[in-house]
Order: C-alpha cells, then sequence, then structure tokens
C-alpha cells in the first residue's frame, strides 16, 4: 500500500474483529529457536514485520509454515531442528528493530549469535545496551565489530544470573527471559518490564517447559532448562489494535464493536477515554465504543511503561484532543522525538505546541482534510484516525509503515462504514 486517501466525517458503525498483538508475536516467534519445537503459534496478526520475522527465522533454518485463520489472523508452525545459521543481517534488523529479540535464544540455544545493531530510528537513539548488559550477566562475551553483536557463551552454556535493568525494556526482558530459560540455574530479572506481551511470552515458556515465577511482575524467576519442548500457544489480543479503533469510533462520534478484546486489557488508555467522555461498555464477545452525547473533553496524559499509558497509543490519543474541548497535555516520557505527527496533523488545522516532551494541544471545533505525510506505524494511524475526523479528503502518503503493524487497516475501516 502506498497511500490512503480518506473522504472523513462518517461515524463508524458495526464490528470489527481485532487481531492478535503483533509485539507478542514477534519474540513468540522468536522463542521457536530455543527448542526443536514444533510450536504452534495461533492467532498470529498477517502484518509485513510479522512476515519479515518469519523470513529471518527461515534463514536461520528454522522450518515455517502458515495457515491463514477464519477471519483475521494466521496458525504459524516453527520447527527448529536445526539451526544452521546464527546471524540476523543489517537489512532486515534495520527495517525492523524487533529482529533484535533473536539474539537471546540463538546464544542460549547455539551458544553463538550476530544480530546487526539497529541504528536509530524515527522515534529516537533507541540502543540496545541493555540487552548486552543482562546477555554479558548471564556469562556471554560480547563484541561489537563492523555494526554487529557478536555474543558468545562460555563452553558450558549460559548461567542463571542476578539481572536488575536501568529502565523498564520490553524486548530487552523478553530477550533475558527467553536466554535465562535455557541457562544454567536460576535468573532473576529485578525492574522487569510488566507489559502483556512480556508475560504472554512468558505463558508460553511454561508450556515449552520452563519454570517462571513473577510473570506480570516487575520480577520474574526463571529456573533455566537444558532443553525445551514445543507447545501450542495463541497469542493475546492487540491492545494497542483495540485502543486504535476505540479512538476511531471515538473521534468520529460512531459506535462500534471491538471483538475478541477486553477493556481490561486497555484498562489505561479506557481511562483515558472515559475521561474523556467516551462511553466503554463490556460485551460478550469484546467492548462496545460509543461517544456519549456532546463534545469530548480534553484529558492530560503521560505516557509510561506498563501499566501506564502505552507510548504506542500517544499518537492516536494525540489525534483524539485534537477535537476535545479545552485543552490538553501530552507528556511522553519513554521515547525522545516522539512528536512528529504534530506538524501534521497541525497542517489539518489542529492547535498543538510542542515544548520539550510535552504537547498542549488546544482543541478545535473541526479538522479538515489535506495531504499529509506518515513518518511510523503509530503516527501514521494517528493521521488516518484524524482523516477519518476531518471535513473533506485526506491524503496519507507513505503509508507502508501501518502494513508494518495493522491486519488489513483499510478493510476494517470500509467494513465500519468509513469511505477509505
Ligand atoms: C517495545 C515495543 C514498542 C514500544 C516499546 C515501549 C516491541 C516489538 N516493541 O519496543 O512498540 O513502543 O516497547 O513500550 O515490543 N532503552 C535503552 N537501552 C536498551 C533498551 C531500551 O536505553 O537497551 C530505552 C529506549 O531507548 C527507550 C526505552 O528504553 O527510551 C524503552 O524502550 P524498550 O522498552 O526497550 O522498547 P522496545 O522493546 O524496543
Amino acid at each position: 500500500m502506498d497511500r490512503i486517501l480518506i473522504r472523513g466525517g462518517r461515524p463508524l458503525r458495526g464490528r470489527i474483529p481485532i487481531s492478535g498483538a503483533k509485539n507478542a508475536a514477534l519474540p513468540l516467534l522468536a522463542a521457536s529457536l530455543l527448542s526443536e519445537g514444533p510450536l504452534v503459534l495461533e492467532n498470529v496478526p498477517d502484518v509485513v514485520d510479522i512476515a519479515s520475522m518469519a523470513g529471518l527465522l527461515g534463514e536461520l533454518g528454522v522450518g515455517v509454515s502458515i495457515a491463514n485463520g477464519e477471519e483475521v489472523g494466521q496458525t504459524i508452525t516453527l520447527a527448529a531442528r536445526d539451526v544452521k545459521d546464527i546471524t540476523a543481517p543489517y537489512d532486515l534488523v534495520r527495517k525492523m528493530r524487533a529482529s533484535v529479540v533473536v539474539l537471546g535464544p540463538l546464544v542460549a540455544r547455539c551458544g553463538h549469535a550476530r544480530v546487526s545493531l539497529p541504528g536509530g530510528c524515527a522515534i529516537g537513539t533507541r540502543p540496545i545496551d541493555f540487552h548486552l548488559k543482562a546477555l554479558a550477566q548471564l556469562g556471554a562475551e560480547i563484541e561489537l565489530a563492523g555494526g554487529y553483536v557478536e555474543a558468545r557463551a562460555p563452553a558450558g552454556g549460559l548461567v542463571g544470573a542476578d539481572i536488575t535493568f536501568p529502565a523498564v525494556t520490553v524486548t530487552g526482558t523478553e530477550n533475558a527471559m527467553m536466554a535465562a530459560a535455557l541457562a544454567r540455574g536460576e535468573t532473576v530479572l529485578h525492574n522487569a518490564a510488566r507489559e502483556p506481551e512480556v508475560a504472554d511470552l512468558a505463558n508460553c515458556l511454561v508450556k515449552m517447559g520452563a519454570e517462571i515465577e513473577g510473570i506480570g511482575t516487575d520480577t520474574i524467576r526463571i529456573q533455566g532448562r537444558d532443553r525445551l519442548s514445543g507447545t501450542t500457544h495463541r497469542v493475546l489480543p492487540d491492545r494497542i489494535e483495540t485502543g486504535t479503533y476505540a479512538v476511531a469510533a471515538a473521534i468520529t462520534g460512531g459506535d462500534v464493536e471491538l471483538t475478541g478484546t477486553s477493556i481490561e486489557l486497555i484498562k489505561s488508555v479506557a481511562d483515558v477515554l472515559v475521561a474523556s467522555g467516551v462511553e466503554l461498555t463490556p460485551t460478550a464477545n469484546g467492548i462496545r465504543v460509543a461517544r456519549e452525547n456532546g463534545r469530548l473533553a480534553g484529558v492530560d496524559i503521560m505516557t509510561e511503561p506498563f501499566p501506564g499509558f502505552p507510548t504506542d497509543m500517544q499518537a492516536q490519543a494525540m489525534a483524539l484532543m485534537t477535537v476535545a474541548g479545552g485543552a490538553a497535555m501530552i507528556t511522553e516520557t519513554v521515547f525522545e522525538n516522539r512528536c512528529m505527527h504534530v506538524p501534521e496533523l497541525c497542517r489539518m488545522g489542529a492547535n498543538i505546541n510542542v515544548h520539550g516532551a510535552s504537547a498542549i494541544i488546544r482543541g478545535v471545533a473541526g479538522l479538515s482534510g489535506a495531504p499529509v505525510m506518515a513518518t511510523d506505524l503509530r503516527a501514521s494511524v494517528s493521521l488516518v484516525l484524524a482523516g477519518l475526523a476531518a471535513e473533506g479528503e485526506t491524503e496519507i502518503n507513505r503509508v507502508y509503515h501501518l502494513d508494518r503493524g495493522y491486519e488489513r487497516l483499510e478493510a476494517k475501516l470500509a467494513a465500519f462504514g468509513a469511505d477509505v
């Protein structure tokens, strides 16, 4: 997909099936490297990032077979009987930073891994120093050369350790947890990420035979095993996709049901939506989202690691606040430089001022369609949301980012009654 044309102003109505979480599925796919398998993953979203990760695993020697799901998603079966390569090349890591999650499993299972350094990306510098420090504490020797990280386990394999992360890192916790699952003895991860996607991975590792305590907390205790087995695991629903479509309903004054998901999964986002005047009701299958009569109210938001407000919903929340009554302050604390959607939203008539890590959004009566440019996955979707609410036509360019993380976005929106 190159660009999207949206004729805005239609309230969304209907039912949207929510896909499995991309950010849970990516490390789960990498976990296939930990055992001879087979690992069967259900409810994997059919998006470009998943295809890239499956492609990488295939190149490493993992047998990969894919079957389409009924409504959304796919079932991916992975069998890593022989891992024949241990390199995640520059071209792939550059395009998808999350490919760094093969590092922990490769060094634990094969004793050796080579992963390109991700380098800068559109939302900040995003180093992987915490990942490397954790692996070093498990006994890996780390070398940086030619833009690659090379990690080698000692002769007897990785050894359990007490690891404290200097700051919360999602994929860093995942890398350390997967490596620890095949290390000798006990590993304790302190200040671990509590994101539901980390817990989903831990639950799958338990089914593969690992012993893990403290799942979903900031202290994770892992007893390493000599070997892990295959299993079947269903990927949890995507809380960011859920939140995004909830905003789509709210910003257009619509009334929709999001199925295959739950309010509990989006608690911090639901709190903001409710405070802003959106009605969220649990249904047998998911969530009904409708806007109460009248205008939305501005709500202040600060992004934080889970259970705080997710940085991956910041741009979407900002789109909503552009048309809410009064002012809202949104502060980004997880990533530097994650405000690239601001000038584009302003081109559509939004009133936003950025001061350091905070943006003041003064609600306007309405947005107007304009040609805009997408910069990253979540920034792109915030422009789609603004376009749905705007008067007239919005043309969003460079939308390939959307294909990386949103399964069948145009089809889902069209089924909702949007003119896309
Ligand atoms: C994951 C998500 C991403 C989300 C982010 C924060 C996946 C595949 N991606 O990314 O969508 O936006 O969590 O919720 O799950 N940091 C360091 N050194 C490190 C690691 C991180 O300084 O070694 C910093 C980062 O620059 C950032 C912060 O820590 O400022 C959090 O990053 P992290 O949680 O690691 O993000 P990802 O795991 O890359």
